[in-house]
């Protein structure tokens, strides 16, 4: 597994043969001496994957894509902005994928959108997941992305899921994981050192082309809140932190969602 195309680009990229948690592996080595910024772990053999909300995140041996960056906040710009963009950081990763895999789709004539706060879906169904963490002392995030390449249908966890090659993208898995790794990869370093620029604009420009990404807006919505409580609504804009103001079935309110989940209520 050389992944030969992102280490050109990308010369300090980590690839394992197997690892329980890309996210767990950045850990462990940010615990054992630091890391670089913008370090990257990706495997395609992941044992023990975390998803959002304590799920897991199953990697179908060699049929799937998990990598891990690290991402510092006084870095690439050299200034502290990041910190106070973690939100969007979050939604960035899910908008880097889907730029990623988008030129792939245009085979078979689909186009993947994100689903607020993180997830990519094609054709209504989830085809990656995200997974992001500031870290204890505060330095930065470690950004986990879970991408199912040739899953079979057999492999996959939920009849809401999908992978590039249910869709008709032809291909073997170790290039496409190559070229899709390359292409997030630089998405996800452009937007952030966009997002972390002093340049108004850009970041305005990119919250924007997020917000025309995200399938989520305008969409009704169930909200599953973290208290267990849920909310009909519908999905009207993303906020200055990346959270989902959504209008209430039960009243003229509107509320920001920041943390849960939701539920696009057309695909239910
Ligand atoms: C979700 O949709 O629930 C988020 C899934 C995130 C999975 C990725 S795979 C790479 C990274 N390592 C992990 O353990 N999880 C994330």
């Amino acid at each position: 597994m050389e992944f030969e195309l992102t280490r050109q680009n990308f010369p300090a990229l980590i690839v394992l043969d197997e690892v329980d948690s890309t996210n767990d592996e950045l850990l462990r080595r940010f615990g054992a001496g630091g890391l670089a910024d913008f370090s990257v772990v990706t495997t395609m053999n992941q044992t023990a994957g975390h998803g959002r909300l304590d799920r897991g995140w199953i990697t179908p041996v060699g049929k799937g894509l998990a990598t891990s960056v690290y991402i510092r906040f006084e870095s690439i710009v050299d200034n502290s902005r990041l910190r106070h963009q973690v939100g969007w950081v979050s939604l960035l990763a899910g908008f880097a994928m889907v730029r990623a895999i988008n030129p792939f789709l245009k085979s078979v004539d689909l186009k993947a959108f994100l689903k607020w706060p993180n997830d990519v879906l094609v054709d209504g169904k989830k085809i990656c997941g995200v997974l992001g963490r500031v870290l204890d002392d505060n330095s930065g995030l470690i950004v986990g992305a879970g991408l199912n390449l040739t899953s079979e249908k057999s492999d996959l966890p939920f009849s809401t899921s999908t992978s590039l090659a249910q869709l008709g993208v032809t291909g073997n898995s170790i290039e496409l994981a190559d070229e899709v790794l390359l292409r997030y990869l630089l998405e996800l370093r452009d937007g952030i050192s966009r997002l972390a620029g002093s340049n108004s604009d850009d970041v305005a420009s990119l919250k924007s082309e997020i917000s025309e990404t995200c399938a989520t807006l305008g969409e009704r919505v169930r909200v599953q809140n973290p208290d267990g409580t849920e909310d009909l609504a519908r999905a009207q804009a993303l906020d200055d932190s990346g959270g989902l103001v959504v209008r209430l079935d039960s009243g003229l309110k509107s509320k920001v969602i920041s943390a849960g989940d939701i539920v696009h209520l057309r695909y239910e």
